[in-house]
């Protein structure tokens, strides 16, 4: 089989269908950076949170921007994985949590936190051959993405793996608590004004709501064997 060119995959979506899952299983396979751009988005919240300029359902906007340009997010890859840093602390753990989740989208609404975000997600995919998961990769960041993924699956079943995942880390939540948080992010998400979540115009629509993984992975496979031809032409014998 030739191999895939160095291109870059976008994989939008509605919240919890498994795209960062997904997009870290791909890059596995295929040698891609992954690159988690909602991760950015969870770094600039649980910042905001740490200085007292997000918390008690308020979003004080001032004080985010002061302190948002000297903030030292950045990805790290370590065994394997893509890992968020803030300076020189791994804040994978505190970024997941149920707090950030709550404050993330309407963080993630404001202009100018989307343009510093932009800005830093382009220089980290600079080398080129990155998949990159959020929900305007493919419509916004880049726009030009060669292959652009959109991944979609049933808000109950979403909302019951979120929960399981959750439950799995310690967090006390509800179903109900979960299945509401996810819709009313799926919402905030689709109607903001800046870089709503909408599928592109020439993206794959992936429903994963009775799939596995693997079918998934599988789906990939054909849709790359299908688009830049990977499967070697058998030779004609005579
Ligand atoms: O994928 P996630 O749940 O970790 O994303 C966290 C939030 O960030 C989500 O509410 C939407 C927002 N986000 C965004 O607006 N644009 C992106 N490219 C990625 C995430």
């Amino acid at each position: 089989m030739s191999s895939i060119p160095d291109i870059i995959i976008a994989v939008d979506g509605f919240s919890s269908t498994g795209k960062s899952t997904f997009a870290k299983l791909i890059a596995k396979e295929f040698a891609f950076l992954y690159l988690d751009s909602g991760a950015m988005y969870r770094g600039v919240t649980l910042a905001g949170m740490e200085a007292g300029v997000i918390g008690d359902g308020k979003i004080d906007e001032e004080g985010l921007r002061k302190i948002i340009g000297p903030l030292q997010l950045h990805f790290r890859q370590e065994e394997g994985n893509t890992r968020l840093y803030l300076g020189e602390r791994c804040i994978e753990t505190e970024i997941r949590g149920w707090d950030v989740s709550q404050y993330v989208s309407p963080v993630s609404a404001i202009p100018w936190v989307r343009n510093w975000v932009d800005e830093r997600l382009h220089a980290f995919s600079e080398g080129g051959r990155v998949i990159m998961d959020g929900r305007d990769i493919g419509t916004t960041v880049f726009p030009n993405a060669e292959l652009k993924i959109f991944m979609t699956a049933d808000p109950a079943v979403r909302a019951q793996r979120r929960y399981d995942e959750l439950v799995a880390k310690g967090e006390t939540t509800t179903l109900e608590e979960v299945l509401a948080n996810l819709q009313d992010r799926d919402y905030r998400d689709s109607h903001r004004p800046t870089s709503p979540l909408r599928q592109a115009d020439d993206a794959y629509v992936l429903d994963n709501t009775h799939m596995t993984l693997h079918e998934e992975v599988v789906w990939m496979l054909g849709l790359l064997q299908g688009k830049f031809d990977l499967l070697d032409s058998p030779g004609l014998s005579c």
